[in-house]
């Protein structure tokens, strides 16, 4: 009889080894990392798959556990084609139109627009912020680096944890990318080589990140005469570039850009691609949360809406917020965590009263002035037929030519003492009390096409920017429901010590322009704002009224010691007042670090993943 049922036995084996198999195996297909809307329960259910929630939810997956991340947008290279996906387009996405009448981007974009600006002449202002699987990382101009070592104290003194430190944060630096060095050969410049410190990442091996860094494979030519402008005003080119911890003088700077295919390194195609092949996570896209849900104090689950549909994700462990610094803050609120006056005036139970919650943004701002130059720049080549015809061959054959690069040279410094004479004690002292190495100033190159009947090839932009804003924005709600935007009030200017370090650094952005270096490229007098704006009052004016954002707006959810003083989470980025929910995002820093926040973002959500696996 054995004999008989052996072979049967053997089969019906086989066939449940397959089954088996197969069950694995659909696990780890792609296609069943995308799910089917519905209610589903998950150990961790991440808000946002944005830079910080793909980072976190790709890490935490990893371990072992059982993660779901709901995204409101969708996948941007399908939905938004090669704008998105090409550094070169990086600058001239439509969805950077800082204009309150912008044209709308909605399968990447928010469509976000500001409350009348009190301190910039009233104006209502389009701040873009990705909407799509990425986040801002899938939107971002792509500039890379670090913050100062001082800054990172600051953070670690204000929150009190030394895993803020410098050392601390380094390693979550270090393992969330990976670095390709510099292809001089591809680098069309031969007056734009430079050195950098070899120690500041991961080049190679099990260790290094997902999320792809390089130095551009194309020099915009202009960028090395704004080189010469800086350095005039004494700001030389650094010898270790701008990851290592300090933030002085000027450097071509590194991007998130796979060099091997000069395309966009997201969130997205690091950590997501690299969690759908190697472990469980599921992403419900085109969703959005609407509210989070507790129990005695905890949060317990989501409620979703897929394309008109409602279900609920419910977590086991943790909920954790990473929808950026205007929607994390909003979701709090209609969640029943904010200022307790402004939730009961809405009718929301309040269940956890803390009144940082949309405080404190603070927004870095930036404005240019501009002069002619005979010099070709990406722009002026991309703008000719002729030429962008060529560029389009080199970025196709080889990856080379001007499509392969978005950012360029860009600078820092705290202003000399020639530039802070005339301050006010007040601001005086408010600067002193930043930290040493903190940079009040970036300065950034860019150009756009000229006038060629004038004999203009290029329009030089230089730019400054206020790495170190006093005044404070908020965000906050007008409706219970996150269909509705949130209501942003970027504070731009509001504070009088801005004002006077805006004009100091208008005046730096002259003295660049006077350079005597310049003059083998310099044309015609400035075109932009031009000699009628003279005067401290008539240059403040100007900025009030023409000053854009540099998207780097923070700290809605500012991290702090306790609720009292303002904070929103802990040194762990744990809500206060309630359990199993955190925030990680940029809503949490405490403060805007300076220059571009994207490194920080992403080595704060692998520190904080860690943390989640510890226990912590
Ligand atoms: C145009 C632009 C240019 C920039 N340039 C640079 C640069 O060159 N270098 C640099 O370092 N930084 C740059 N930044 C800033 C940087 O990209 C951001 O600070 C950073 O990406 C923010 O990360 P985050 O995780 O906090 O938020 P995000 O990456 O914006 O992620 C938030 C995610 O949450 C999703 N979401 C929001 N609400 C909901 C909801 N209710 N339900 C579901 N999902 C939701 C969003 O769709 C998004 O995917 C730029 C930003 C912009 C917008
Ligand atoms: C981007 O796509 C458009 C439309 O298909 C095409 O004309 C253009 O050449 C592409 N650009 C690059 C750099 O590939
Ligand atoms: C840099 O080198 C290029 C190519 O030789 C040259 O055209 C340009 O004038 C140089 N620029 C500066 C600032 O030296
Ligand atoms: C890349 O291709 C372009 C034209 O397609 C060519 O001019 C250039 O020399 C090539 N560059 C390298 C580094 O191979
Ligand atoms: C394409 O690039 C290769 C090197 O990568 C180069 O040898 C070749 O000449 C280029 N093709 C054209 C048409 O320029
Ligand atoms: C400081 O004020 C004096 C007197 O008004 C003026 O001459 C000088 O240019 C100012 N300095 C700066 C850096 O603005
Ligand atoms: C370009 O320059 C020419 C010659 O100086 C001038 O007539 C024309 O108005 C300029 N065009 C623009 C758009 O400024
Ligand atoms: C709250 O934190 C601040 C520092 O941010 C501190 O000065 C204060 O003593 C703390 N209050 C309580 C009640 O712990």
């Amino acid at each position: 009889m054995l004999s008989v049922l052996q072979p049967l036995l053997f089969v019906l084996l086989v066939l449940l080894l397959a089954f088996c198999k197969t069950i694995v195996a659909v696990n780890r297909l792609p296609s069943s990392a995308f799910a089917v809307p519905g209610d589903a329960t998950y150990d961790y259910v991440v808000v946002g798959g944005g830079t910080a929630g793909l980072t976190v939810a790709a890490r935490l997956a990893a371990s072992g556990a059982s993660v779901g991340v709901i995204e409101a947008g969708g996948a941007y290279e399908l939905d938004n084609g090669n704008y998105s996906v090409v550094p070169g387009y990086a600058f001239t996405e439509p969805a950077l139109a800082p204009v309150e009448f912008f044209p709308p981007r909605p399968l990447i974009d928010w469509s976000l627009v500001s409350q009348p600006l009190t301190g910039a002449a009233g104006r209502r202002i389009h701040y873009a912020a990705g909407k799509t699987l990425g986040g801002s990382s899938a939107l971002n101009t792509m500039a890379y680096h670090r913050a100062t070592k001082g800054a990172y104290q600051r953070w670690a003194s204000l929150v009190g944890s030394t895993a803020y430190t410098w050392d601390s944060l380094f390693p979550y630096f270090f393992k969330s990318t990976k670095l390709t060095p510099p292809n001089f050969a591809k680098r069309n410049t031969p007056n734009a080589t430079f050195t950098y410190d070899k120690a500041a990442f991961c080049t190679t091996g099990p260790n290094c990140g997902p999320l792809q860094v390089s130095y551009a494979q194309w020099v915009d030519p202009t960028n090395t005469w704004f080189a010469v402008a800086l350095k005039f005003i004494g700001l030389a080119t650094s010898s270790v570039g701008f990851n290592s911890g300090s933030l002085s003088g000027g450097a071509y700077t590194t991007g998130t850009i796979d060099p091997t295919h000069a395309t966009r390194s997201s969130s997205e195609t690091s950590y997501l691609r690299w969690a759908i092949a190697n472990t469980g996570l599921m992403v419900h896209y085109r969703t959005q949360a609407l509210k989070i849900l507790f129990t005695s104090g905890k949060a317990t689950g989501v409620s979703v809406v897929t394309e008109g549909f409602p279900y609920t994700l419910t977590a086991k462990k943790e909920v954790i917020v990473s929808a950026g610094v205007f929607h994390s803050p909003q979701l709090l609120m209609v969640s029943g965590i904010g200022p307790q006056a402004k939730l009961t005036s809405l009718g929301i139970p309040v269940i956890s009263n803390l009144p940082g919650v949309g405080q404190n943004l603070q927004d870095q701002i930036f404005f240019a002035v501009q002069n002619g130059l005979t010099s070709a720049s990406t722009a002026s080549i991309l703008a000719d037929p002729a030429q962008q015809a060529v560029a389009l061959q080199q970025y196709l054959n080889n990856t080379s030519g001007p499509y392969t690069s978005a950012g360029g040279y860009i600078a820092f410094e705290k202003l000399p003492a020639a530039s802070r004479a005339n301050f006010s004690a007040r601001t005086t002292s408010l600067l002193a009390a930043l930290p040493a190495d903190m940079p009040e100033i970036e300065y950034l190159a860019g150009g756009f096409p000229g006038n060629a009947t004038a004999g203009i090839t290029t329009t030089g932009d230089l730019s400054a920017t206020l790495l170190a804003p006093f005044s404070r924005g908020s965000v906050t709600i007008s409706s219970l429901s996150m269909l509705d935007s949130p209501a942003i009030d970027l504070g731009w200017l509001k504070d009088a010590a801005d004002a006077e370090v805006a004009v100091a650094a208008f005046k730096r952005l002259r003295q660049a322009w006077s350079a005597p270096g310049l003059s083998p490229v310099k044309v015609g007098l400035e075109s932009r704002p031009g000699a009628a704006v003279q005067t401290d009052a008539q240059i403040l004016q100007w900025i009030r009224e023409n000053a854009i954002q540099i998207w780097h707006a923070s700290s809605t959810n500012a991290m702090g010691m306790n609720a009292t003083a303002g904070g929103v989470v802990d040194k762990t980025c744990k809500v206060f007042g309630v359990t199993g929910l955190r925030v990680v995002d940029i809503s949490v820093f405490p403060f805007a670090l300076p220059g571009h926040p994207q490194a920080t973002v992403y080595a704060l959500a692998e520190k904080i993943a860690a943390d989640i696996i510890a226990g912590r």
